[in-house]
């Protein structure tokens, strides 16, 4: 299998940054595995009624049948039975689907909504039940080992890719950063009218959800790098990174290619 990176941390800690120009610097493939999260937050957020039509009324997704049907789903399913459990339905869901069908199915998710909180908070929910983790973990893993001729490894980040997916990675980062410096991060990305005070609450939620779910919990051990990117620039951070990889995979893989 060809060379992954892991890269762990806190949410807002700069480790998709950091994994996506990592990626293109070592000309690896890139996974943000919390996306495969968070689009299974959307389904079941959409699962539950009006969702996208009252909280997204321009993102195009009216209902749930615009996220199903591009992942070949439609057709399988019961959408009116509001009676349904909702977690089951959605892990029966997760045994049909294909690493390509969701590289694909999020492609067609405006970023807006994906990377919005109430999905992050969503997906946090969602990501402490052992069935969803499992198949993702599998599809994670099929990801990594299906990247095409044109990349030499991958790099993946997320919560557990060092401790649960990939624990003989080439090389673990376990990224993170004050608090505070992570909410005003984030809040830099929010539209107009939030306040800090919101942005920190909800990362202090879903931190405490990360750090302290019984399956494959946010933690690190000896075979990580710890990386604070407190008082550091993307610039200083990228640099620390590229040295830390270049230290832990062979000299073949990182010769940058392009
Ligand atoms: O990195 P993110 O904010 O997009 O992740 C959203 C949520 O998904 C996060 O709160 C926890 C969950 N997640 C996870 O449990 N395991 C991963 N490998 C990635 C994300």
């Amino acid at each position: 299998m060809k060379p992954v990176i892991a890269i762990d941390g806190h949410g807002c800690s700069g480790k998709g940054t950091m994994a996506r120009l990592l990626a293109q610097h070592f000309c690896f493939a890139h996974l943000d595995s919390g996306s495969f999260y968070r689009l299974f937050a959307c389904l079941k957020l959409a699962m539950a009624g009006d969702f996208f039509n009252s909280t997204y009324p321009d993102s195009g997704i009216s209902k749930i049948e615009d996220i199903s049907n591009c992942l070949n789903l439609f057709g399988q399913c019961q959408w009116d039975d509001k009676s349904c459990d909702k977690n089951n339905f959605l892990i029966e869901l997760l045994e049909e689907i294909s690493v390509h069908d969701l590289l694909q199915a999020k492609e067609t998710i405006p970023t807006g909504v994906l990377r919005s909180d109430i999905v992050g908070i969503e997906a946090s929910i969602i990501a402490k039940i052992p069935e969803v983790r499992s198949i993702l973990t599998k599809l994670i893993r099929e990801f990594a080992t299906s990247v095409g001729d044109e990349y030499k490894g991958s790099v993946v980040d997320g919560r557990d890719i060092g401790t649960v997916v990939f624990p003989d990675a080439n090389c673990k980062i376990f990224m993170t950063a004050d608090q505070e410096i992570r909410a005003q991060r984030r809040l830099n990305d929010m539209p107009a009218g939030t306040t800090l005070k919101e942005v920190y609450d909800n990362l202090l939620e879903r931190d405490d959800r990360d750090f302290s779910r019984k399956v494959a919990p946010l933690t690190f051990d000896s075979s990580y790098v710890l990386v604070d990117t407190t008082r550091e620039t993307v610039e200083e951070s990228f640099a620390r990174l590229v040295d830390i990889v270049n230290n832990s995979i062979a000299p073949s893989y990182s010769q940058v290619s392009r």
